[in-house]
């Protein structure tokens, strides 16, 4: 047999294999590591949204295959959410389909419109999918940087450097590119857009011909009253966009995968056709639970969003008083923090690898996002105040050792100026 795979091959080492490594060998010791590394959430999914689930697995029929592009009700519920929420009609016919979960659905339309060598502009840093669901379908990728980090500054300045990295792009790429990916609230750095930014991003695509393929699996997870805008809102973006949304950060779902691409008819069409021959549809009962978790009241979203908030704040002011300094993300359930000064220099795998390994902390490299999220790491906010306040304070402890200690271990710069 061939030594690897095509494909294969051309996955990179996994950045976060090495802290999860670490991660498992810690905890088989016993320590208590405060995981805020993966984006899983924690807390349980709403109870009436279990109710149904269960309700529905009992009736006849549900068990047999369901409908690939999801069934037409729960395709109704995505079109009354997009309404009632964005104030975009969409046809659930031509202009929706359910996808088991978005990652998939991404990588699924990654499948359908991708020819081989096509060029695909994708920013860095941003979740993994983005870049790896086109790696995988045969395209090349070309980075935008998107570093962000002072998310409380707002997206202007942010906004235009990027919309000018993309126009750059397409001037220097051959063959043109076809695509654009958009993500906000982003993840890792929570960067959010306005819809100026859409605004200027639909007129720019449109001139330089690309599609948008807009990522808002954090639409509903916002501080400050500021819900995130759908790129859909600007007149004519559905020309030339699909946008993803998903239920599990909204409902705390990760594990149901369920999640919706919706927007231009052609390209859905292409969507669905692909999906048509992969798969039949999530099981029916996670379906209509789905379309119930839609159409329901909405009171468990607000309670979902003050949590995060309360843990945001939490962390930050913990974190602060620990001796590091989190900009306070205004969306998403992410902090995107720079590595402290001392420890810049050893980057943001070995920095994460230290604070398993000496704070009983685990946190997500970024690197592990693209080569632009070097020197951050990204804080999941995925477990309770109490635990962020005990990680603050095994943190302080690590800050305040190590500089006496680690230099042994490690080359931390020298401080002499100081
Ligand atoms: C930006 C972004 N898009 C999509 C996903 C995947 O969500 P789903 O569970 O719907 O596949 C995530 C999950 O972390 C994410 O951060």
């Amino acid at each position: 047999m061939i030594e690897e795979f095509h494909r294969v091959k051309r996955l990179p080492p996994y950045v976060f294999a090495e802290v999860n490594r670490l991660k498992a060998a810690a905890r088989a010791r016993g320590a208590d590591i405060i995981d805020l590394g993966m984006g899983n959430p924690d807390m349980p999914t709403p109870q009436h949204i279990v109710d149904k689930l269960v309700e529905t697995v009992t009736k006849p029929r549900t068990n047999r295959y369901s409908a690939s592009k999801g069934i037409p009700g729960l395709r109704r519920a995505q079109a009354a959410y997009y309404a009632r929420r964005f104030g975009v009609k969409l046809d659930p016919e031509t202009q929706i389909v359910a996808t088991l979960g978005s990652k998939e659905g991404f990588a699924n339309m990654a499948q359908a419109i991708t020819a081989p060598g096509d060029v695909i502009l994708v920013p860095s840093p941003t979740y993994p999918i983005h870049e790896f669901g086109f790696i995988i379908s045969g395209a090349s990728i070309r980075h935008i940087p998107a570093t962000g980090g002072q998310t409380r500054l707002g997206t202007a300045d942010a906004g235009a450097e990027f919309l000018r990295g993309v126009e750059r792009a397409v001037k220097h790429s051959i063959p043109r590119p076809l695509a654009v990916v958009l993500s906000y609230p982003s993840n890792p750095t929570a960067l959010t857009a306005d819809l100026d930014f859409y605004t200027e991003a639909v007129q720019l695509c449109k001139r330089l011909d690309l599609i948008i393929l807009s990522d808002i699996a954090y639409a509903e997870i916002y501080y400050d009253n500021n819900p995130p805008p759908s790129v859909l809102q600007v007149p004519g973006a559905m020309d030339i966009t699909v946008e993803f949304t998903s239920l599990s950060k909204t409902y705390n779902m990760p594990g149901w995968r369920m999640g919706f691409a919706v927007g231009n008819e052609r390209l859905i069409a292409a969507l669905a056709r692909v999906k048509s021959y992969l798969d039949y549809g999530a099981f029916t009962p996670i379906q209509v639970a789905a379309a119930a978790a839609l159409n329901g009241p909405q009171d468990c979203v607000d309670e979902i969003r003050r949590t995060y908030k309360s843990r945001r704040d939490c962390l930050v002011e913990s974190f602060a008083r620990a001796g590091w300094n989190v900009p306070p993300p205004p969306a998403s359930m992410f902090a995107w923090a720079p590595i402290p000064e001392e420890y810049r220099e050893i980057g943001s795998v070995e920095f994460s690898k230290l604070l398993v390994e000496k704070a009983d902390v685990a946190v997500s490299p970024g690197l592990g996002f693209g080569e632009y999220g070097e020197g951050f790491v990204r804080i999941a906010l995925v477990e309770n105040e109490h635990r962020i306040r005990q990680a603050a304070r095994n943190i302080k402890k690590f800050l305040a050792r190590s500089r006496e200690t680690m230099h042994n271990v490690i080359p931390i710069p020298q401080k002499a100026s100081r």
